[in-house]
């Protein structure tokens, strides 16, 4: 499939590191389903896309919700009729020592970086090994190998990743569906809005990965043959010590 027609899938792709694919993709002229809740910020990515060179598709969807799951799937199927890269990006993080943290946030950060990361397996597997070709791009964390204090659940829900990837990778070997986690760590997005203290300040990290760099890289790795599988990646800011 040349990067031209290529059909992407992006959860999460209304802000950070899926918005900053999306349109890095679009560039290659790629048609892609934009996926996440916020139908506003997802219609102006999807105005990106378009402006990049790519055709966008809005999919407003909550990826906990499994049949909201399989909606996406089946629209992405009917408008593309194929499904060439998966990136399996929606997720959230919230922190602090367990008897301050909201039992919603702890069921949010299950259910989405978990339970909604698995449902998009179990709905882009299937077509992924009919096609025996795409990747996935699943995304786990430096705390999907390491963990800390105050930030256990997430980095549960991370290492949950690295294994989902690890056994995924293994089920896919003999068919030419290639399958990578990326380990970030702290990329300037989003996902710390609702910390009392940004990452960024607590490490001194004056000069954190950019969303714009991770979607390089992705690019990258999409790019690769068929048979050249780059299974995880880690990165970090070179300021990081964690
Ligand atoms: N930034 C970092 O330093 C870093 C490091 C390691 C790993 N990560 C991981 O990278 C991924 C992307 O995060 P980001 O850093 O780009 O942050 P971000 O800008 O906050 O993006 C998170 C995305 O996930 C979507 N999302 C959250 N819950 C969702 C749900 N239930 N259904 C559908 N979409 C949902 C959000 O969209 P809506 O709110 O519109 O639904 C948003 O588009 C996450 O899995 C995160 O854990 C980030």
């Amino acid at each position: 499939m040349s990067a031209q027609s290529r059909a992407v899938l992006i959860t999460g792709a209304s802000s950070g590191m899926g918005a900053a694919t999306a349109v890095r993709l679009a560039r290659d002229g790629a048609r892609i389903v934009l996926a996440a809740r916020r139908v506003d910020r997802l219609d102006a990515v999807a105005e990106q896309v378009r402006q990049a060179g790519g055709e966008a598709l809005v999919v407003p969807t909550d990826t906990t919700e499994y049949e909201q799951v399989r909606a996406l799937v089946s629209r992405t199927m009917e408008a593309f009729g194929r499904i060439d890269v998966v990136f399996n990006n929606a997720g959230l993080m919230r922190v602090g020592p367990i008897e301050k943290l909201a039992i919603a946030d702890i069921d949010r950060m299950v259910r989405t970086n978990v339970l909604g990361a698995i449902y998009v397996l179990k709905e882009t597997v299937p077509i992924l090994k009919r096609q025996d070709c795409g990747i996935i791009i699943n995304v786990s964390s430096v705390l999907g190998r390491k963990t800390r204090a105050t930030a256990w659940v997430y980095a549960a829900t991370k290492w949950a990743v690295t294994a989902i990837n690890e056994g995924l990778r293994e089920e896919l070997v003999g068919t030419k569906v290639r399958v990578c986690a990326i380990q970030p760590g702290v990329v300037d997005t989003e996902l710390f809005d609702a910390f009392e203290t940004h990452p960024k300040k607590a490490f001194s990290i004056t000069h954190p990965i950019k969303p714009e760099e991770v979607a390089d890289l992705l690019a990258y790795i999409i790019d690769r043959p068929w048979h050249f599988n780059v299974n995880e990646v880690l990165m970090r800011p070179t300021q990081q010590m964690v």
